[in-house]
C-alpha cells in the first residue's frame, strides 16, 4: 500500500491512478489524517501531492515532522516537494520566479530518481515558491532557468522530490520518475494486478455475505455494474440475481447484449422486467426536460423495487435470513469525493419496499469502491465480459428519453435507434470509439424543415450529433470529427432512416452546453 496524502489539489487522484499504473496499490488520504493514523496503515511508502496554496500562507496545510522519523518513503512533489524541503531542514523562499505549465529541467546528477532519464527534457511545473537549498544528506539532481533545487534525493533515508507534477501527461519520462521512487527507492513490489483483484474482492464478498445470504444487483447496461455483478456472481454463484429493467429506451442491441451475452459470458442467474408499455404510458404527452427525468427515475424505483421484493421474498422464505446483499458498482472517486475510506463498506440504505418482512436489512455489496474507470474496465476484460459492455461509453439512465426533444413515442424512439445505431457503426469503423468520450445522438423530433429527395419534396426531421471529448464529463469540448466520417454518418442516416431528411453537428463546449441536450 502506498498512501497518496492529499493537500488539496485535483492532482491526488491521478497520482492513484499512476502508481496504480505502475501495479502498486495505492489509496488517497487527506492532509489532516493525523500521521499515526497512516503510519498505522502500514504503508511501504507515501506520496505528499502537489497543493493550491504557497508553504508560507496562512493556514496552509502542513503535515506533522514525525512523518519524516517513521523510517517509511517519501517523495515529495510541487507542494509536497517544498513541504518536505521545510521539513527536514532545508530552505525554501518567495524567489518571485513563477513557473507555470510547460517548463524545461536540466538534470545535472541522475541519482536514482532520475536514472536514465534524458538530461534535458520538459515537464509540467505550477508554482510560486521555491526550494532554495535542500537539506542536509541530500544530493539536487535537477535545475531549470530560474529553480536552482528542483529535484532531490537522499536515497539512504529513502526520501526523494521533484518540484515538478510527474503525474500529469505533459510531463516526460514522469511515469518512469515514479517507478524509480516506488521500486528503486522505496522497494515496491509491483503485485497490483487485475487476477489478483479480482481474486481478493472474491474472498471479501464471500466473506461478507456468508455461506446463505441472497445478493440482487441492478444491471444497467453500463460497465460499472455488470463488472460488479460479475464479481459477485463469481464469489456466491446462483446466490446473485440480476434484474434489468428494459424500459424500452435503450439503444440499439443493448438489450440483446445484457439478456444475451452477459449472461453468457457471465452465467449470472437474470430476471429481465419488460417495462416498455407502462414507461411509454408515464411519458405520454410529457415535453418537459425535468419532467421526464423525473417520471423516468420514478417508474424505475417502482419497478425494480417490485423485482426486488419478488426476488428476495422468495430468498427469505427458503433461507430465513434477514440481511439482503445489494450490489453497487459504486467506484473509488466517488468514495474520495464523498469523504470516505476505501474500506469495506458497511452502510445500510434505507429500503421500505413492500413485500418484504419489516425486519429485513439491506447491506451494500460494493467490490468496485477500491477501483478507478480504467481499472474497472481491465477487470471486465479479465472477466470475459463482451467487449460492447466493457468498453461503452457513458450513457445517462434516462437513456434515449432525453434525446428526443418533444414527447417519447415508440415510433420517435424507433427513429433515433436507427440514426444512433449508424451513427455508432460508422464510428467504430473510423475507429474513433476511444478518442471521443461520448457522441450522443438528439432526435429534434418537434422540429421539421423542409428537404428534396430523388424527385420529391420531403417534410422530415433534422438530427443532431454531439460528439465531444472530455476527461470527467465536467467541462467537455466538441469533438473535431474527420469530415469523411460526418459525410458518411450524414449520408447513410438520410438515406437510410426514412423521415430524417437533414443532418447537423453540434460545436458547443461545455459550458455553456451540457453534453445531452435535456
Ligand atoms: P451533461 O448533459 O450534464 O452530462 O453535460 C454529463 C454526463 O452525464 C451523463 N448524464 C447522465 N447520466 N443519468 C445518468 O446516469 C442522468 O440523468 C444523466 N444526465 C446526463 C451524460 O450522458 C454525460 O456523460
Amino acid at each position: 500500500l502506498v498512501l497518496v496524502v492529499d493537500f488539496g489539489a485535483q492532482y491526488a487522484q491521478l497520482i492513484a491512478r499512476r502508481v496504480r499504473e505502475a501495479r502498486v496499490y495505492s489509496e488517497i488520504v487527506p492532509h489532516h489524517v493525523p500521521v499515526a493514523e497512516m503510519l498505522a496503515r502500514r504503508p511501504k511508502a507515501i506520496i505528499l501531492s502537489g497543493g493550491p496554496s504557497s508553504v508560507y500562507a496562512e493556514g496552509a496545510p502542513s503535515i506533522d515532522a514525525s512523518l519524516f522519523e517513521a523510517g517509511v518513503p517519501v517523495f515529495g512533489m510541487c507542494y509536497g516537494f517544498q513541504l518536505m524541503a521545510s521539513g527536514l531542514g532545508g530552505e525554501v523562499a518567495r524567489t518571485g520566479a513563477r513557473e507555470y505549465g510547460r517548463t524545461a529541467v536540466s538534470v545535472a546528477e541522475p541519482g536514482t530518481l532520475l536514472a536514465d532519464v534524458p538530461a534535458e527534457h520538459t515537464v509540467w511545473m505550477s508554482h510560486g515558491d521555491s526550494v532554495t537549498a535542500a537539506p542536509a544528506g541530500f544530493s539536487v539532481l535537477a535545475s531549470t532557468a530560474t529553480t536552482p533545487v528542483a529535484a532531490f534525493e537522499n536515497v539512504d533515508a529513502g526520501f526523494a522530490g521533484v518540484q515538478w507534477h510527474p503525474e500529469v501527461l505533459h510531463t516526460e519520462h514522469g511515469q518512469q520518475v515514479l517507478e524509480h521512487f516506488l521500486v528503486d527507492i522505496a522497494g515496491c513490489r509491483q503485485t497490483w494486478t487485475m487476477v489478483n483483484i479480482v481474486e481478493e474482492q472474491i474472498e471479501s464478498i464471500r466473506a461478507q455475505i456468508g455461506e446463505r445470504g441472497h445478493a440482487i444487483c441492478g444491471l444497467s447496461g453500463g460497465v460499472d455494474s455488470a463488472v460488479a455483478a460479475a464479481i459477485v456472481q463469481r464469489a456466491i454463484g446462483d446466490r446473485l440475481t440480476c434484474v434489468y429493467v428494459d424500459h424500452g429506451l435503450m439503444r440499439q442491441g443493448e438489450t440483446e447484449q445484457v439478456e444475451r451475452d452477459f449472461v453468457a459470458a457471465t452465467g449470472v442467474d437474470l430476471k429481465v422486467v419488460d417495462a416498455e408499455q407502462r414507461f411509454l404510458d408515464a411519458l405520454a404527452g410529457v415535453t418537459d426536460p425535468e419532467e421526464k427525468r423525473k417520471v423516468i427515475g420514478r417508474e424505475f424505483i417502482r419497478v425494480f423495487e417490485a423485482a426486488e421484493a419478488e426476488v428476495l421474498g422468495e430468498a427469505v422464505k427458503e433461507t430465513g435470513e434477514t440481511v439482503a446483499f445489494l450490489v453497487q458498482g459504486t467506484l473509488y472517486p466517488d468514495v474520495v469525493e464523498s469523504g470516505g475510506g476505501a474500506g469495506a463498506s458497511n452502510i445500510k440504505s434505507h429500503h421500505n419496499v413492500g413485500g418484504l418482512p419489516d425486519d429485513l436489512e439491506f447491506e451494500l455489496v460494493e467490490p468496485l469502491r477500491t477501483l478507478f474507470k480504467d481499472e474497472v474496465r481491465l477487470v471486465g476484460e479479465q472477466l470475459g465480459l463482451p467487449p460492447e459492455i466493457v468498453w461503452r461509453q457513458p450513457f445517462p439512465g434516462p437513456g434515449l428519453g432525453i434525446r428526443i426533444i418533444g414527447e417519447v413515442t415508440r415510433a420517435r424512439l424507433d427513429l433515433l435507434r436507427q440514426a444512433d445505431a449508424i451513427a455508432r457503426e460508422e464510428m467504430t469503423a473510423a475507429g474513433l470509439d476511444r478518442d471521443i468520450w461520448q457522441m450522443p445522438v438528439v432526435l429534434l423530433a418537434d422540429v421539421r424543415s423542409v428537404g428534396v429527395q430523388g424527385d420529391g419534396r420531403t417534410y422530415g426531421h433534422p438530427v443532431v450529433l454531439r460528439p465531444v471529448t472530455s476527461e470527467d464529463a465536467m467541462t467537455a469540448d466538441w469533438a473535431r470529427l474527420p469530415y469523411e466520417v460526418m459525410e458518411r454518418i450524414s449520408t447513410r442516416i438520410t438515406n437510410e432512416v426514412e423521415e430524417v431528411n437533414r443532418v447537423t453537428v453540434d460545436i458547443t463546449s461545455k459550458p455553456p452546453g451540457t453534453i445531452e441536450w435535456e
